[in-house]
C-alpha cells in the first residue's frame, strides 16, 4: 500500500517512520525544503528517542521517501494523512488553514479514489471541512472522484512515542464508509497482534475522543495539584495521598503527579481549544475552565515558595541553579514548559539564573537567547548558585551526589517542582528542602 502523509512535523515524522518500518510505502511531504533535504541527510528536526534510526533505516530501503511535492506524492496513493499544525488562534480554537490547503491540494491532484485522513488533533467538524475542501477542489476541475474522509487522531507521548504507535492501547478511527474503514483496518493490521482494538467510530466522535482524552489527563493532574496545594495547608502530605488514593483501580495510579503544572504542545493547546468548541455551541465547560486555572497559576507554585523562603530578603542578585527546562524528560520540547513562567519571574525581580537540561539547551537558547546562561552539565549550573531548582525530572537528576551538590552551592537549599527526592534524607543531609504539597 502506498500512503502520503503531509507535514513532517512531529506527529506526522513518527506516523510515517513506524508505517514504513512494517512495510508500508509511504512518502512523508512538507513545503520546508530545508526540513525534506535535512531529513533525507538523516537529519531529524526533533528529539525523539528510537526515531533517527527508524527513519534511517527505512530511508535506506526505499520504504520511507521525502518530497516537497504534493502535487506529484499523491499519484498512486490509497491513503493520505493530514499532519500539518494546527496552531491556536488568540481565542483558544485552532486554526484550520494549512489543513484546509492540504485538503484543496489534494483535490486539486489526486487521480484515483483515496481515503483522506485527518490526523493533526483538530475540533469536531474539520473532517467535513476537509471533505468539503476536496469537493471544491474537484468540482474546480469538473472531476468526479471517489474520496472518503476519516479521522485518526493519534495518542503519542512525546519521548514514548515510537513505542506508542508500535503498541497502541487502542487505534480510533472515524469512518463513514465501508470502503474507507477496510482500507484502513488493512493498514493498522501490523499494530494490533497484541490483540488491543481498533475501535471504528463515527466521524465526530473520534475527533471528540482525541480532545476528551487530554481533556481528562489534563484534569486528573489539575486535581492531583489543587489537592496538593490544600495538604501544604491541612498539614497533610500529597505523597502519601497520592499513593492511597492511587491504589483504587477505578482511579489508578498514573498520571496523579503532582508538579509544577502541565505542558507541552497538547494538553494547553487542547484544553483551551475544547472549551472554545464549547463555547461556541453555547455551553460552558466548567471543569476544564477550572482545570486550565489551575494550571496556569499552579506554574508559579515554585516562585511563590522562593518568595516566601526570602521573606523580606531581595531575590535581586540572587543566582539560582535551575536543572530542567523542557516541558517533561526525554524531550527537547520547551512549548507552554513551566520553566519558561518561571524564569520569567526570577528575571522580573533581578534574579539570574544557570540552567542546565541534558537535551533542551538548544530549544531553550533559542527561547531564552542570552537572558539566562547555560551550563555544560548538572554541576557546572550549581556553581555559587543560592540555591537549586528541580524542574523537570529527567532521570541524570534523580540521584545526584549530594556532598557534591551542598558544596557546590552558597546556600544548601532546594526546591523540588516534582517532588522525585527524599524529604528526609535530604533534612539529614543538611539541605533545606521544599516540595510540591508537604507542609514544609
Ligand atoms: C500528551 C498525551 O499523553 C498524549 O496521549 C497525547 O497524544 C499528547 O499529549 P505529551 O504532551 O507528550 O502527551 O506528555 P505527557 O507525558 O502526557 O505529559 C504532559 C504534561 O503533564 C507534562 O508537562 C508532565 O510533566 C505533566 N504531568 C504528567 C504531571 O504533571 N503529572 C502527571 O502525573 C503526569
Amino acid at each position: 500500500m502506498k500512503i502520503v502523509i503531509v507535514g513532517t512535523g512531529y506527529v506526522g515524522l513518527v506516523t510515517g517512520a513506524c508505517l514504513a518500518e512494517v512495510g508500508t510505502e509511504v512518502v512523508c511531504v512538507d513545503v520546508m525544503e530545508q526540513k525534506i533535504e535535512n531529513l533525507k541527510k538523516g537529519i531529524l528536526p526533533i528529539y525523539e528517542p528510537g526515531l533517527d534510526a527508524i527513519v534511517q533505516r527505512n530511508f535506506q530501503k526505499g520504504r520511507l521517501q521525502f518530497s516537497t511535492s504534493l502535487a506529484e506524492s499523491i499519484l498512486g496513493a490509497e491513503v493520505a494523512f493530514i499532519a500539518v499544525g494546527t496552531p491556536p488562534g488568540e481565542d483558544g480554537s485552532a486554526d484550520l488553514k494549512y489543513v484546509l490547503q492540504v485538503a484543496e491540494t489534494i483535490g486539486a491532484h489526486m487521480q484515483n479514489y483515496l481515503v483522506v485522513v485527518t490526523k493533526s488533533t483538530v475540533p469536531v467538524g474539520t473532517a467535513a471541512k476537509v471533505k468539503g475542501a476536496i469537493a471544491n477542489a474537484l468540482a474546480a476541475r469538473k472531476s468526479n472522484l471517489s474520496y472518503d474522509v476519516a479521522s485518526n487522531p493519534e495518542f503519542l507521548k512525546e519521548g514514548a512515542a515510537i513505542d506508542d504507535f508500535l503498541k497502541p492501547d487502542r487505534i480510533v478511527i472515524g469512518v463513514e464508509s465501508a470502503q474507507a474503514e477496510e482500507r484502513l483496518r488493512k493498514l493498522y493490521h501490523p499494530f494490533v497482534l497484541n490483540g488491543h482494538p481498533i475501535l471504528f467510530m463515527d466521524i465526530p466522535s473520534a475527533e471528540m475522543t482525541k480532545y476528551a482524552a487530554n481533556a481528562m489527563l489534563a484534569t486528573k493532574i489539575s486535581f492531583m495539584n489543587d489537592i496538593a496545594n490544600l495538604c501544604e495547608l491541612a498539614g497533610a502530605n500529597v505523597n502519601e495521598v497520592r499513593k492511597g488514593i492511587g491504589s483504587d483501580p477505578r482511579i489508578g495510579n498514573k498520571f496523579i503527579y503532582p508538579g509544577i503544572g502541565y505542558g507541552g504542545s497538547c494538553f494547553p493547546k487542547d484544553v483551551k481549544a475544547l472549551v472554545r468548541t464549547a463555547k461556541d455551541y453555547g455551553y460552558q465547560l466548567r471543569i476544564l475552565q477550572s482545570v486550565e486555572d489551575v494550571n496556569d497559576d499552579q506554574k508559579n507554585v515554585l516562585f511563590n515558595k522562593i518568595k516566601k523562603h526570602y521573606g523580606n530578603e531581595s531575590l535581586a542578585g540572587k543566582t539560582f541553579a535551575l536543572w530542567g527546562l523542557s516541558f517533561k524528560p526525554n524531550t527537547d520540547d520547551m512549548r507552554e514548559a513551566p520553566s519558561l513562567v518561571l524564569i520569567e519571574s526570577l528575571l522580573a525581580v533581578g534574579a539570574k539564573v544557570q540552567a542546565y537540561d541534558p537535551v533542551a539547551m538548544k530549544e531553550a537558547k533559542h527561547m531564552l537567547g542570552d537572558k539566562i546562561t547555560y551550563a555544560t552539565d548538572a554541576a557546572g549550573a550549581l556553581t555559587n548558585a543560592d540555591a537549586l531548582l528541580l524542574v523537570t525530572e529527567w532521570n541524570e537528576f534523580r540521584l545526584p551526589d549530594w556532598k557534591q551538590v551542598k558544596e557546590n552551592l552558597k546556600d544548601a537549599v532546594l526546591f523540588d517542582g516534582r517532588n522525585i527526592y527524599e524529604a528526609k534524607e535530604l533534612a539529614e543531609k543538611g539541605f533545606t528542602y521544599y516540595c510540591i504539597g508537604v507542609n514544609n
